[in-house]
């Protein structure tokens, strides 16, 4: 059995987790002003792999423009830190969240003087949603996810999580799974912290990149995986072609393929035997953990 993830790359260092601290005036636990991601690793037959590693690495520096955040390390220098990071704690899976933070010591909005902070934590990770058996419940939640005119969705800004936050509680508040927001006018957008898709006909949707969602590795993962077959159709979904779709099913690095077998009180087929989101889920398992040789470019062996 792998040890328990205990090591933390801190700014540079590598130190146990107990010294990876920050003082409480921290900008970023006032106004959350941080950005992070979310990557996994999986144990393979290679052995362990960091999953769409570079392209997980390309949007953290791309929320780090947007939010006019100088890093201060490179692209290539933070996927050496994540390898370092998983090669010390002698672990075969994990969930990986670089973060990065306004780490000066001084309250007001406005920093006069900018410190970045970055870390990089690893944290077991297995079952995101749901009790263990396939399929979950979702609710339509009563928060609107925030326009793009507020905060830019492509971003993984902390601060934005607040939303995110509201909505899984109040789902959970209500015994469902999980929450989908609709934007503000009334479409579908995404869940807390997944893209959503639905199937109808065989045919499978996803919300296109004009909502405010963001542009997820997985969303982008099964687009390809279907790019030949059935390409995925990238349009506006109003509520009501999602509640009567066949299926429907959350993707998203922490949340992997979930099917959705009921939302807000209307039943889907989704975990079924035999349903597209059941194949998809397949496929997506073996290939993040290596099985598929069309994608093991996408992998990376720390
Ligand atoms: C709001 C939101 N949408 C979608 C996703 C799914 O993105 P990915 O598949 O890149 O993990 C995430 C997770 O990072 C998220 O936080």
């Amino acid at each position: 059995m792998s040890p328990q993830p205990s090591l933390i790359w801190f700014n540079g260092k590598i130190v146990k987790s107990e010294e990876a601290n920050v003082n409480i005036m921290t900008h970023a636990i006032h106004y959350g002003t941080g950005i992070f991601e979310g990557i996994r690793c999986y144990d393979t037959e290679q052995g362990p792999a960091i999953f769409r590693l570079d392209d997980h690495i390309r949007r953290f520096f791309q929320s780090a423009k947007i939010y006019r955040m100088n890093l201060g390390y490179t692209e290539e220098e933070l996927k050496d830190a994540i390898k370092e990071t998983i090669r010390r704690n002698q672990i075969r899976e994990c969930y990986i969240r670089p973060l990065a933070y306004f780490a000066n010591v001084q309250l007001g909005i406005h920093p006069r003087e900018v410190k970045i902070g970055v870390a990089i934590m690893l944290t077991e990770l297995k079952l995101y949603l749901g009790t263990g058996k396939v399929g979950i419940r979702a609710k339509l939640s009563p928060w609107s996810k925030i326009d793009n005119a507020a905060l830019p969705s492509m971003a993984k800004g902390t601060g934005q999580y607040l939303s995110s936050y509201l909505s899984s509680h109040d789902a959970r508040m209500d015994g469902y799974d999980e929450a989908i927001l609709l934007d503000k006018n009334g479409f579908v957008a995404e869940g807390p912290g997944e893209n959503i898709f639905m199937v109808k006909d065989g045919k499978v949707y996803t919300p296109s990149l004009e909502s405010p969602i963001l542009a997820g590795l997985t969303r982008d993962t099964i687009i390809k995986l279907l790019e030949k077959e059935n390409p995925v159709i990238e349009k506006r979904i109003g509520i009501s072609e999602l509640l009567t779709s066949d299926e429907a099913f959350f993707a998203g690095t922490a949340a992997e393929i979930t099917p959705i077998n009921e939302i807000s009180g209307y039943e889907m087929k989704s975990s079924e035997e035999g349903s597209v989101s059941m194949d998809l889920r397949a496929r997506y398992f073996n290939l993040v953990r290596g099985r598929d040789k069309n994608y093991s470019h996408w992998l990376t062996i720390p």
